[in-house]
């Protein structure tokens, strides 16, 4: 998005702020889309960003969700999504979360402990349902080239492939549940796209595979993702033609033996990042022994992940000053928290900035305020707006001073 527009913004709704292109995430979308066969659906993955307006968004351009909570499949609901559109992984599903699932009638619980299917069909006798679920597994193969794998190691995600057949047989024997599918998430943010393809032939072949020897349906078929966008100066972009053509090759070779499977991907960042921008405004631009520091209104609260939470590379976000080009300097830029840990830039090359200046953070989309530790340091939580030709319109209002004590309960004795 064009400086002028963002500054329009930023000028209109107050910094911090979220804003999201939504050009850019319906063009993502339909770059995804057109890469699959289209027998393959997609679903959202909320915890990327699990704002009401984008998950409707997303519901609007036929995509299915899943997702990670209860209050994620409260959210999810409510945007209209349909029971039959809404799948829930997490590894810790609490029984409560279990119950609503259940009560909503989701196309699948993915399961990811023998307990738990034990728990869900003790909660489905009780309220005389036989439920839906899919396994997943953690494969001894992970996806090459992932930045954070999440299988061929030892994971909390999942159940460990060497154990699947014995668990298949334990989920055979629970009367209320119906293991209709598999489901494989092997890693995020890849940008290769032969790995990626590598890795959903190994899904596949090891789906029709387990569900042949442990005798189960294979109705549903979920093949992760892990679709990756290019951040940092060396990262190249994931080539996505390259995906479309040697995965349609992978499809022609198993398309009948999954004729009567619904075969799905699920992506959250790839379909997010690249369309958040993160605004704010410099308060104080100060030097302090030879470094230099903007200190601006919103920080790691807001945005952990540009300030190398959860990351074990520090590279910056790419960044930049809004309507400034000249006088480049080397600077460390900060949020307003007391603690040295709230850098948003490190060493970051800017053009001379002052206060009052608007610091944009972009390919913020996805794991933005949504992955912050926003209550850190009571700052209120950013305002998020969505830009459509020429309009903006807000997803999240600006939380308030007060909002911090909602639901709080004064001190109610003397101690
Ligand atoms: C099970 C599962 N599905 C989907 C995702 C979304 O990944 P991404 O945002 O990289 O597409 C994740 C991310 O960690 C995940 O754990």
């Amino acid at each position: 998005m064009e400086d002028k527009i963002l500054k329009d913004i930023a000028e209109q709704y107050g910094t911090p702020l979220y804003v999201y292109d939504t050009d850019k995430i319906v063009s993502q979308y339909e770059i995804l889309k057109k890469s699959l066969p289209e027998e393959l659906g997609i679903f959202y993955s909320m915890k990327a960003n699990p704002l009401l307006g984008l998950c409707q968004l997303f519901k609007k351009l036929g995509s299915g969700i899943e997702v990670a909570s209860s209050g994620e499949l409260y959210t999810a609901v409510a945007a209209g999504f349909l029971p039959g559109q809404i799948i829930f992984t997490s590894p810790g599903k609490t029984r409560e979360e279990l119950e609503f699932a259940i009560e909503k009638g989701i196309y699948s619980i993915n399961v990811e402990a023998v307990e738990e299917a034990v728990l869900i069909d003790e909660l489905a006798a009780q309220k005389g349902k036989k439920v839906k679920v899919s396994v997943r597994i953690n494969p001894d193969f992970d996806i090459s080239g992932s930045n954070i794998k999440m299988t061929g190691v030892p994971t909390q995600f999942g159940i460990d492939g060497i154990n699947a057949e014995a668990a298949f047989e334990a989920l055979g024997k629970l009367a209320n549940i119906k293991v209709t599918g598999i489901h494989i998430y092997t890693g995020t943010q890849a940008l290769n796209a032969k790995n990626i393809v590598l890795s959903m032939e190994e899904i596949i072949k090891l789906s029709l595979d387990l569900s042949q020897r442990c005798n189960f349906p294979l109705e549903f078929l979920n093949l992760g993702g892990g679709f990756g966008i290019p951040y940092f100066k060396d990262d190249m972009p994931l080539d996505m033609e390259t995906f479309a053509k040697e995965f349609s090759l992978v499809w022609s070779r198993y398309k009948e033996r999954l004729a009567g499977t619904r075969v799905f991907v699920e992506s959250g960042r790839f379909l997010m990042a690249e369309a958040g921008t993160y605004l704010t405004r410099i308060l104080y631009s100060k030097d302090c022994k030879g470094k230099k520091y903007l200190v601006c209104d919103g920080g790691s609260n807001q945005h952990a992940s540009s300030a190398f939470l959860g990351r074990y590379i520090r590279n910056n976000f790419p960044m930049h000053i809004l309507n400034r080009c000249e006088n480049e300097e080397q600077v460390n830029v900060t949020g307003p928290l007391c603690t040295p840990t709230d850098i948003i830039g490190q060493n970051v090359t800017l053009p001379r900035a002052v206060a009052g200046d608007v610091l944009a953070i972009h390919k913020s989309g996805a794991y933005g305020s949504t992955q912050s530790p926003a209550l850190f340091l009571s700052h209120p939580l950013a305002a998020e707006v969505q830009y459509y030709r020429g309009k903006t319109y807000i997803l999240r209002e600006r939380w308030g001073k007060e909002d911090f004590i909602k639901g709080q309960k004064e001190l109610e004795f003397e101690p």
